[in-house]
């Protein structure tokens, strides 16, 4: 029997390239998925601009239009809901999602941020790695719980820093292993290998202590 295509919602609030990869990998058939929603709070923002030219359903609702950010949660998740995705990945949402909205979907949320959590939560993730004088730097796909870039770390891609890298060298290194990295960690959903629960995550039902790291082939080490 083959595996039904996970239904994908997408979060996004900027330009979209994490987005734009998903359904690039999705179109080469790298990835058992179906992108079934792109939602926003930034109608103006470039993911939205590419889901439309990919012909996705979009929603866009913004804070402005909100009377608070429950109002604003509600208005947007409800949507989410209404599509019922087996997966919502936030890839690059910049809002904080209130608690009520995380435990909706408990279990079916992912994050990608650009840090080697649980270093550098937060913004800035590239000049705090800068200013600390790391010798890495990294992004990491984590379960969404209700504190801030906290959930279960799924998986990792690390690279070194190098001498004269500045936070926009890194920014600029990154973004392509991040892109490996969400659709390689999204490939395990669609196996339906992963379950993700408040304070662990499954992978082919057992409990994963550290997360998988990516290679330089773009394989999850240990998947
Ligand atoms: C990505 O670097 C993602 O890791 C980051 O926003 C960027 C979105 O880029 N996410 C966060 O900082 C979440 N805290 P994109 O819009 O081109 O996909």
């Amino acid at each position: 029997m083959t595996t039904p295509p996970l239904t994908l919602a997408v979060l996004a609030s900027g330009r979209g390239s994490n987005l734009q990869a998903l359904q690039d990998a999705i179109a080469a058939g790298a990835l058992g998925a179906r992108i079934v929603g792109v939602f926003s709070d930034k109608p103006a923002c470039g993911a939205i601009a590419i889901a439309r030219a990919h012909g996705l359903h979009t929603v866009a609702v913004s804070p402005r239009d909100c009377a608070n950010r429950a109002a604003h949660d509600e208005a947007l998740f409800s949507e989410v809901a209404a599509v019922q995705p087996d997966l919502i990945v936030c890839a690059g949402y910049m809002r904080i999602i209130g608690a009520a909205s995380v435990r909706r979907f408990e279990g079916r949320m992912i994050n990608i941020h650009p840090s080697l959590l649980p270093k550098y939560p937060g913004l800035d993730t590239h000049a705090r790695t800068i200013a600390a004088g790391d010798r890495e730097h990294g992004a990491t796909v984590h379960a969404v719980i209700p504190e801030l870039d906290a959930g279960p770390l799924l998986a990792q891609v690390r690279f070194a820093v190098l001498p004269g890298d500045d936070a926009a060298a890194l920014a600029r290194r990154l973004l392509p292993r991040e892109h490996a990295l969400l659709v390689a960690t999204a490939g395990l959903f669609a196996q339906r290998r992963v379950q993700l629960h408040a304070d662990h995550a499954l992978l082919d039902g057992r409990r994963l202590s550290a997360p998988l790291l990516l290679d330089a082939a773009n394989h999850l080490i240990g998947a």
